[in-house]
């Protein structure tokens, strides 16, 4: 029997892992520019022992471990992403941001810390029948880093049979783990859509065809699409984020053009190609029916992150078996948010579950420029990862 469970033994660690944390918070960098972070991952990799690839999905790095014994020829993933946000951080403390206009708003640098600590434990204790692929992915954030690592090969050299990931979260008490047997976040859609109408005088505007007065009906009518197209039972959203038309300083110009940029969060295909049809017949028929014409571009940024039922179970009995019933949310509710993960869960079975942060009150939500992440849960993300490898490939069965 072991003496420390994973995240007792981790907590050893903590201090070390802290200042990693801290120093990579100190020095963010923007996805596929992750070169002194990936840099520093690789070389305490190699370190450990452990086996590193470099440049995968270009700034990306994977480990590979072998525990005492590989002869089950299992290969488990285990994936953090690196990279930091284009924000100008308002924290004040030591360890801020050094790089004006870039923070670590999203917590990365506590997933790379967390990474780091399994891997020092693993690499340390082996007590594994497998391999262990360490996923250092770059640019979750909006670049698809999972995407370009995948399309490199990276499931074709190291062919897992489950991928596990975890994202801190703001609002569930410290420590907890949150995870549901379905979807996790949602998939995130870009549209743009160009309204041409005709310019002219304001004091004239029966000498135009105003591509204003069509937008504003282009953007009334998508809300219908939700509420009278989708089922109340299913998850849906439009939002118009953007409206450009026109100048502020003009106002009797009449512009030519109207543009629109927002987003759809879907959970399922169905869903999600029933509302780009409806929105595509909208926007081309209401703008026709004024006399204008419109084009939406409609682009497919992240699918939605979808979790197996049976890894996704697992990772709740494993937290349960860890931290007690009382710290596992086993029906955490989705997100309308986004995550590149999907790609991965796309190739894979696996899971992605949320790691407590506590309180978020003061705003410190995510991606909120006072943000920062709470190491005090690093042993319980790399206490639940090593955790994970040594219950899905144990030693003796
Ligand atoms: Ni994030």
């Amino acid at each position: 029997m072991q003496s420390l469970s994973p995240c007792e033994s981790i907590g050893e660690l903590q201090q070390e892992l802290i200042e990693f944390r801290r120093d990579l918070h100190a020095h963010p960098e923007l996805g596929f520019q992750e070169r002194r972070t990936s840099g520093l991952v690789a070389g305490m990799l190699e370190a450990l022992g452990i086996t590193v690839y470099r440049n995968i999905g270009k700034t990306g790095v994977v480990g590979v471990l072998r525990g005492k014994r590989y002869d089950s020829g299992r290969m488990i993933g285990l994936r953090a992403d690196m990279d930091a946000l284009p924000m100008q951080e308002t924290n004040s403390f030591g360890h801020a941001s050094t790089v004006p206009g870039l923070m670590h708003g999203c917590g990365h640098d506590g997933h790379t810390a967390i990474l780091m600590g399994a891997a020092k434990y693993l690499a340390k204790t082996r007590n594994f029948d497998g391999t262990v692929i360490f996923i250092f992915q770059p640019a979750e954030e909006g670049l698809g880093g999972a995407k370009a690592m995948i399309d490199d090969g990276l499931f074709e050299r190291f062919d897992c049979d489950a991928v596990y990931a975890l994202h801190n979260w703001p609002g569930l008490p410290a420590g907890m783990i949150g995870i549901n047997s379905g979807p996790m976040m949602a998939a995130a859609d870009r549209f743009e859509v160009v309204i041409q109408g005709r310019g002219g005088h304001g004091a004239h505007p029966y000498q135009t065809i105003d591509p204003v007065l069509v937008a504003s009906h282009i953007i009334t009518a998508l809300q219908s699409v939700v509420s009278r197209n989708v089922s109340a039972l299913d998850a849906a959203v439009v939002t118009v984020a953007s409206v450009h038309a026109g100048d502020p300083l003009a106002m009797s110009v009449i512009p030519d053009q109207a543009k629109l940029v927002g987003t759809v969060r879907t959970f399922r295909h169905s869903i999600q190609s029933m509302v780009e049809q409806r929105m595509r017949g909208l926007i081309e028929q209401i703008a026709l029916g004024f006399g204008a014409t419109a084009s939406l571009t409609y682009q497919k940024i992240y699918p939605a992150t979808i979790n197996t039922p049976k890894e996704a179970m697992f990772v709740a009995d494993v937290a349960t078996e860890l931290l007690g019933a009382d710290k596992v949310v086993r029906d955490l509710q989705p997100s309308m948010g986004a995550e590149d993960f999907s790609f991965m869960l796309q190739h894979k079975p696996g899971a992605y579950f949320r790691l407590g942060q506590g309180g978020a009150e003061g705003g410190c939500y995510l991606h909120n420029p006072n943000y920062d992440f709470n190491d005090a849960v690093i042993p319980t993300g790399a206490g639940m990862f090593a955790a994970l490898i040594e219950k899905s490939m144990p030693l003796s069965r």
